[in-house]
């Protein structure tokens, strides 16, 4: 996945894209990242990773890791047991699965450790600069009022997106920076690369619409 742009299909816990339906959701990706030459991640909920990655080529990610270790804990989830069941990386600080800085932190040093690459999300150029600092593969910006909303943050909120990529330049210019919330189009995926960056992070587009795989082949269009 270098050099290349990305989109990465977060499951979320929607019905449509759990179970069974999180294995069909992934060979849809799969399909058009064959057909497309683009890169595609899947994100299923954690349970349904091992089925997911058994199923498909392509990169399966968490969507959610904590920050402890091996040992005495109970009820968490491990970056070592999702590599275990197939997992290539993960999403760290995810709105809807926040985190603290100190934790964000800890869950990147595990996640490294496990070998899994990282995509730490954050919701405005400050925080997008603190998780720059901290190294992970990727910064994902997604402004969570335009989550879900089918306005995209390319186009409804490009400063976020720009300004974040102009952050993460100066503070580690080796992170990679994504953008997310809203995206459901080709064009909106072509306004987030014209603003720099390297890919997107979404969901509803593609997971709530009527034909997923032809929202799909609708997002790589322009790629
Ligand atoms: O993780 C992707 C996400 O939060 C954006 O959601 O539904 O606006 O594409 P959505």
């Amino acid at each position: 996945m270098e050099n290349k742009p990305l989109i990465v299909l977060n499951f979320k816990t929607y019905a449509e894209s759990m179970g069974e339906k999180a294995v069909r959701m992934a060979k849809f990706c799969e399909e058009v990242s064959v057909d497309s030459e683009v890169d595609i991640i899947a994100c299923p909920q954690i349970p349904d990773i091992y089925r997911v990655a058994n199923a498909v080529k392509i990169p399966v990610f968490a969507q959610h890791i904590d920050a402890v270790g091996a040992g005495s804990y109970t009820g968490h989830i491990t970056a070592d047991c999702v590599r275990s069941a197939g997992a290539k990386g993960t999403l760290i600080n995810h709105s809807e699965r926040r985190l603290l800085l100190s934790e964000i932190d800890a869950a990147l040093q595990s996640a490294k450790k496990a070998g899994l690459t990282t995509i730490v999300c954050t919701n405005n150029i400050a925080v997008t600069s603190a998780a720059a600092a901290l190294s992970p593969d990727f910064v994902a910006i997604e402004p969570p009022e335009l989550i879900g909303s089918g306005n995209p943050v390319s186009k409804a909120n490009p400063e976020i997106v720009s300004g974040s990529v102009s952050a993460v330049k100066k503070i580690n210019p080796r992170v990679k920076v994504l953008c997310g919330a809203g995206i459901s189009t080709g064009d909106d995926v072509a306004a987030a690369i014209e603003l720099g960056t390297e890919g997107v992070l979404l969901a509803s587009g593609v997971i709530k619409a009527k034909d997923p795989k032809a929202a799909l082949f609708d997002l790589v269009k322009k790629i």
